[in-house]
């Protein structure tokens, strides 16, 4: 079956989907969004990507919307689309008005866009040796605890990072605080325990990296939401970051620098372990 998209419950292949040049997300960012993945037929951890969506919208003051028809279209795409591993992505943007700073008014329906695509797994040399990263500047907006569509400064680091070889850019404070990567949470492993971030306005909220931490600590592994610097970065014993579609990935040099003597610990393949063993317990086929 092919990628599908819905543009306001209008279903069609991804490349025929049109949508106004009006739109507040195209012109503003002016929209929240969720990627939801599938494992053998169920999209993972649904809910919890609905409550996040509820959350991001009421913050941005659009309260008004109703998920639980969105969540129909959703599942109801996702099932005609059929493909075995797929990636969903959910924008909702405060719809379509003549451009203008302030919000639309009488406030029209928003513009709801779905897509349904296939999951590109994650390169197995990947996992196996780990990646690269840079640490880069967070130059984001003050909530980016909120899935917003305005991912400018995400892509400029993003980009950075390729520029110089590699995979992704860890964002840090002013202060030297480490806070997460640009499409995923971090993690830093120092005897035996872990410590990530604790969520605040300054992270997103990963749905991976709650439940890595709900799976970590009934097995003894300690979890610290704390902040903690680039020094403590890079003298960490492991270095992983976590998200829909990183799932867990080993960071095995930062800056140049090795972590961890530059090659995957066993913190990272076990806590990947424990989400495989989680989602193949959790989600029937
Ligand atoms: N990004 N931090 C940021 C900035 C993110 O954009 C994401 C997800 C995460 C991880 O969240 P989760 O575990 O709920 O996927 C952390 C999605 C996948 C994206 O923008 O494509």
């Amino acid at each position: 079956m092919p990628e599908l998209a819905a543009v306001n419950g209008r279903i069609s292949p991804i490349d025929e989907a049109k949508i106004s040049i009006n739109d507040r997300g195209m012109v503003f960012g002016d929209g929240v969004y969720e990627v939801i993945a599938s494992y053998r037929g169920r999209l993972f951890l649904f809910d919890e990507h609905l409550r996040r969506l509820r959350r991001s919208l009421d913050a941005i003051r659009m309260e008004y919307v109703e998920i639980e028809p969105i969540a129909e279209q959703m599942n109801y795409l996702f099932e005609r689309a059929a493909l075995p591993r797929a990636k969903v992505y959910l924008q909702i943007t405060r719809g379509t008005a003549p451009r203008d700073h302030a919000f639309p008014v009488p406030t029209r329906g928003p513009n709801v866009i779905i897509t349904v695509r296939e999951v590109h797994e994650i390169d197995q040399a990947k996992l196996d040796r780990g990646v690269a990263c840079i640490t880069h500047r967070d130059i984001r907006w003050g909530r980016v605890d909120v899935k917003t569509t305005n991912l400018l400064p995400n892509c400029l680091a993003k980009q950075a990072a390729l520029d110089r070889g590699c995979f992704d850019a860890i964002f840090v404070s002013g202060e030297g605080i480490v806070r997460e990567a640009t499409s995923a949470n971090l993690f830093a492993a120092k005897n035996g325990g872990l410590w990530t971030h604790p969520t605040d306005e300054r992270i997103l909220g990963g749905i991976t990296r709650a439940k890595l931490i709900e799976l970590a600590r009934p097995k003894g592994i300690e979890v610290r939401e704390e902040k903690f610097d680039v020094d403590f970065l890079l003298g960490a014993d492991e270095v992983f970051i976590t998200g829909t579609t990183t799932e867990v990935l080993p960071i095995i040099n930062v800056d140049g620098r090795p972590i961890g003597g530059g090659k995957p610990g066993p913190l990272a393949r076990r806590m990947l372990a424990l989400l495989t063993e989680w989602l193949l317990m959790n989600v029937d086929s």
